[in-house]
Parts: C-alpha cells; structure tokens; sequence
C-alpha cells in the first residue's frame, strides 16, 4: 500500500474501481479495533471490541464514503461537490475536496447546537463554501438533492452510491481482523447510510467465503429522533447527539432490510443512556468519542433488558466519530470542577497527597 494508502488500494477488487479510477487516499481505514476492559466483561461478552472510526483522517467514519465518492466524481470529470450535513459529512468532503481540488459547497442546519462546533471549523478549515439552512438537516438534504440535479454538483450524501460502497469496507476489515464476522454488530443510525453499508460488507465478504456468519444488525437511533423505531417520520427531532438528529433518514428502506434480513433490532435509546455511555467509554475504557457514538454501546447495555442475551457473544460497536468534534457536550456534561492551587508544594500535597487506595 501507498504511503497515504486507503481503503481503495486495500479493498478496489470489491469496489467499483475502474483503470480509470484515481486511487483518492489520505489513510483512511484500517481503524483500531479495541478490545473493552470494563463494559464486555461486565456484560459477559465473550469479547467486546470497539471500532474506532474516530481515527480516520478528518475523525469520523465519513472518510471511508467520500474517499470512494471523490474518487467516482473526479473520474467522471466533476468540478463540484455538495451535501447536507450534521457536520461530519461536510468536515469530511471539504477535507477531500480541498486535497483534490473539487469546490465543496455544504449544506447545513442552521439552529444553535445543530452542528458541533469542532465538525464547522474543521469544513470551514478545508475551505468549503459553508451554507446555513433556517431549517433541518431533512431540507437541507431535500435542498442538495434538487440542487444537485439542476445544477449539475455532484452529490456526495450517502444518497450517492459510492459512498455506501466506500463504507462497507469497515464491515471487511472486521471479518479481517476477527477471522469472521462478529455474532452482534451495533451502530448509530442517523441517515441510515452506514448501517446499509456494513450490512453490504458483511454480506459481500459471506458470499465470497471469507466468512462463515453473518452479524445481527443492531442499529440505534436517539428517542428524540427515532423515525425508523416508531414507524413515521419526526418532524422536529431533538437530541444532543446532533450527528444522529434526522427525522426522515434517506436509507430507510435498506435500513429496514438490513434488520430484517440479519434478524437485527432498530431501537431508541435516551438522551441519558447515551450520555452514561460516552461517560462511561472516556472513564472505564479511555475512549473519547462524541455523543451519537456512543448510541452503539448505550443500546448495547440496553440489550439485556430487550431479551437479547450477551453472554459468550462477540460484539463490535462502531464508534463512528471522535469526541473532540463536539467539545462542548463534555464540557458541559463532564460536571467536574477545576480546582485551584497556589503554586506551592505544600499546597499541591495538600490536595493530592494522600494514597492511593483504588483506581
Ligand atoms: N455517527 C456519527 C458521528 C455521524 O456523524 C453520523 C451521521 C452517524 C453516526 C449516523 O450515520 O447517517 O449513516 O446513519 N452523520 C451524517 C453527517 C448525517 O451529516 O455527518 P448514518
């Protein structure tokens, strides 16, 4: 693999890649699979591993689609590129857009607290043209996907193809490293498009005999915003993991299948089981990742109660983006004081001098 290789150099015989393909890369993929100390064992997994797709080059998942997605677009002689976003979709098309010299326009809601802070510097960074929708994310995609038409920019939401075809190789890398699929794999389902494309992945890789199962899908989605649990659409979705604040998600019906066809589960999960989560992740397991991250391991500790046993499971939950993209969530829901000290060490054995007894 090249020095900034990706996940089409590493998987472009499952990929649409053609001899007139470029290979788009800056490291994406190949995310560390991390084994959980404290939440696998207390559930009585088998073995519990988080994905962390936080380590990919703009720091969510997204790099994965839009590698493939740039790739096809500058292959068919593309000048631009546009989407909606709840932030790390636009961070990851304005990161490849700037690399490969495609203006990327973004989309997104314009309320306070609709997108993180750390995913609009991060687009704004890159150079993108960024545009703030007086309305929801579900406009401003029904925005992009008109524009797009009339306009001819090509679209890089999960809508497009290729960006489902990019992120099914998280599912491969899985089966790569586990040597099969895992028996639960639980995710965030925001828009819809990743849960599709691992259920792709995991599908293609079954059909070629590089696995021997298949995972049940086990999508969560916050209650605030959980279109796909109860059936209809939410007008006016609310939750702090604003990565997942989607109303009527684009990928529904591949969604639904993807559920069904792996006898999977689509739950919610509240706004205090995801907050316990992240907190949870950061103190027990040191992993920091932002809040509809850690929607996959809330609903995983959620599982019990639904009737799903864990006990001698394998697991994987993707832990789909990093939590420095949304600082403020932490800062906020950490609830831990500074404390202050005068320069003196006296003082400082004054606070922090006694034993330790347990960690
Ligand atoms: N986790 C994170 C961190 C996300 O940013 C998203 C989606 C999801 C999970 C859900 O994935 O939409 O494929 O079901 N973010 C999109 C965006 C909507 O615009 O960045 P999904």
């Amino acid at each position: 693999m090249g020095a900034t290789g990706g996940i089409i150099e590493r998987y472009r015989q499952y990929l649409p890649v053609t001899a007139r393909t470029p290979l788009v890369a800056m490291g994406e993929g190949n995310t560390p699979m991390v084994l959980s100390r404290s939440i696998g064992p207390e559930l009585g997994c088998k073995a519990l591993y988080f994905k962390l797709e936080g380590c990919n080059p703009t720091g969510s998942f997204k790099d994965r689609g839009m590698a493939m997605a740039i790739a096809k677009a500058l292959e068919k002689g593309a000048k631009r590129i546009i989407c909606a976003s709840t932030g790390n979709t636009s961070a990851s098309a304005a990161a490849y857009g700037a690399r490969y010299e495609l203006r990327c326009i973004v989309l997104v809601p314009a309320g306070a607290g609709e997108v993180a802070v750390g995913k609009l510097a991060q687009a704004m960074a890159y150079g993108a043209r960024v545009i703030a929708v007086k309305g929801s994310f579900d406009a401003a995609l029904r925005l992009v996907r008109e524009a797009s038409a009339r306009l001819d920019i090509e679209l890089v939401n999960s809508v497009n193809p290729n960006r489902i075809e990019g992120q099914k190789t998280g599912a491969f890398e899985i089966v790569d490293d586990l040597g099969d699929s895992p028996d639960l794999l639980c995710i965030p389902v925001g828009n819809a498009g990743n849960i599709t494309a691992y259920w792709k992945g995991f599908k293609e890789y079954w059909q070629v005999a590089k696995a021997r199962n298949l995972p049940r899908m086990m999508g969560f989605q916050a209650e605030g915003a959980a279109p796909i649990v109860r059936g209809e659409p939410v007008e006016l979705p609310v939750t702090i993991a604003s990565a997942i604040r989607i109303g009527n998600p684009a990928s529904w019906k591949p969604a639904l299948v993807a559920r069904d066809e792996s006898n999977g589960m689509i739950e919610a999960v509240s706004d205090d089981q995801i907050i316990d989560a992240y907190l949870r992740l950061a103190r027990s397991e040191g992993v920091f990742c932002e809040p509809a991250s850690a929607a996959s391991v809330a609903g995983l500790m959620k599982l019990p109660s639904l009737g799903v046993p864990l006990a001698g499971k394998t697991v994987v939950c993707i832990i789909t983006g990093n939590g420095l993209k949304d600082p403020s969530t932490a800062e906020r829901r950490a609830r831990v004081d500074f404390e202050f000290v005068e320069p003196v060490l006296d003082r400082v054995e004054a606070l922090i001098g006694a034993p330790v007894t347990r960690i």
